[in-house]
Formats: structure tokens, sequence, C-alpha cells
């Protein structure tokens, strides 16, 4: 099978899984008021997750969980290897539902942490109806803080562009990283991350993609094609 191939098989199996999920992400008034209003304004935004996470779900949910699979693919049959996986800024569980489903490990522990209950509501939600292997928490967390272990892996969606005073701080940025971490945001946000990468740190990779988005959830995505940015880094030995 090629690349392509897998990629295709990916994303159809995955868009099942979301549209199992697809009362949290039905489009209505609200969020469609939301994304008309992000789009019209076209600058990186910090939402009110207490009014707006539910609008914020359904408006990017969905999108955002298409984008993050499309960067975990990057890291091929390793993805299998990494259980103590955390998520920083897990939201409504974009980026935890694509690693599980891409990982389909039943050894998998996952950690959400965010500040907004509304989201992690959200994100519980999720995790139960998708029905993934793995065991999922979602807790609330007020971050840059300890996090009390060093996971394998540590993931994180567009919690960076809300937290960019973390990238020029070299103890915030060890506090938040594993063993090694994977994020994905904006095209400058990830430039900024390679270019303050702090000594102790390297680029394992870094990759830029179109994500299709499949006809089966073009009721829910109201675009056609999504670019997704990403970089995994790595600590160095010494
Ligand atoms: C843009 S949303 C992204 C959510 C999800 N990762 C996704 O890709 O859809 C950013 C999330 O980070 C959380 N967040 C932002 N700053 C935070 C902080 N300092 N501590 C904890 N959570 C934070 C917000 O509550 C929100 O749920």
């Amino acid at each position: 099978m090629t690349y392509v191939d897998v990629q295709v098989r990916h994303l159809e199996g995955f868009a099942e899984t979301l549209l199992k999920c697809n009362h949290l992400y039905h489009p209505n008034s609200d969020s469609i008021a939301l994304l008309n209003a992000v789009n019209s304004r076209r600058q990186i935004e910090i939402f009110d997750y207490g009014r707006s996470a539910d609008a914020f779900t359904r408006a990017f949910g969905m999108r955002n969980s298409l984008k993050c699979l499309r960067a975990l693919s990057s890291l091929g049959g390793a993805i299998h290897q990494y259980e103590r996986v955390c998520d920083l800024g897990c939201g409504s569980g974009a980026f935890s539902l694509a690693f599980a489903y891409l990982a389909d490990n039943p050894d998998l522990e996952l950690r959400g942490l965010d500040a907004s209950e509304s989201q992690l509501l959200l994100s519980r939600e999720l995790m139960s109806t998708a029905g993934l292997p793995g065991r999922f928490a979602f807790e609330r967390r007020n971050l840059p803080a300890q996090i009390g272990y060093l996971p394998d892996l540590t993931i994180a969606s567009y919690w960076f562009c809300e937290n960019d005073h973390v990238i020029t701080n070299p103890a915030l940025f060890d506090l938040m990283v594993g063993r090694e971490m994977l994020i994905v945001d904006y095209e400058k946000i990830i430039e900024r991350i390679a270019i303050c990468l702090p000594r102790g740190f390297r680029i394992l990779a870094r990759n830029s993609a179109l994500v299709e988005i499949p006809a089966a959830l073009t009721n829910f995505v109201a675009q056609e094609w999504a670019s997704v940015y990403s970089i995994h880094i790595g600590r160095t030995a010494d």
C-alpha cells in the first residue's frame, strides 16, 4: 500500500469515529456566527471558553482533529510505542481523539489538561462516545505548571498560540515538554518554536501539509482543504 493509500484509509476511518460523535459537532447558529467572525478578523484569536466552548467545538473541533491526525501520521508506526501521553490545552479533545484513534493501543494512558471546565466536559463526553482503546483522564489545570511525571510524548494543538510567553522562557518550556513533544499550531508559532528552541532540545521533524476534508464531513467542516503545521521535538542526551 502506498503512503497516499495509507493516508486516505486513516482519514476515512477517522471520519467514521468523528461522525460517531456528531452530536458534539453539528453546526448551530452560535458556531456559524463564531466561524464567520473569526474568518472575517483573520488573526490569531484567544477565545472565552467559559462562554463559547460548545460553539468553538462545533466550529473548529473536527477540523482541528483532522489536522492533528495528519500531523500524527508523520510518527508512522512509532505512535504505538508512546504509552504515557499528555495533551496540553486539550480543549474539547481534538488532539487526544486523533492520537487515541491512530495509536489503537489498550495500554495507552492519555491525560488531557485544560483550564476550562466547559472544554473538559466536552473532551470527556467525546472520548467516552468514541470508545477508543486506552485509559483517559481530563483534568483542570492552569498551565504552565508541574505535571508530576515525564510523559513519553506531550501533544499540544493551538495551545502555544495562546501562551507564547512559554516559547521564549526555557524554564517554562522545559516544564511543559515530555521526553518528546508534537505541536500543531499556526505557521508563525511553529517557526518561533523552532527558532527559540532552548538548549537541551532538538528538532526531530518539522512538517507542513494540506488535509483534504473527507466528503462525509463537509457538512461539519466549512472548507474542502485545511493546512497544518507541526513540529516534533525531543530532548538531547546531555
Ligand atoms: C485554541 S484551544 C485548542 C483546543 C484543542 N487543543 C484543539 O486543538 O481544538 C486552546 C485551549 O487551551 C486552553 N488553555 C489556554 N491557555 C491555557 C492555560 N494557560 N492553562 C490551561 N489551559 C489553557 C484553553 O482553555 C483551550 O481549551
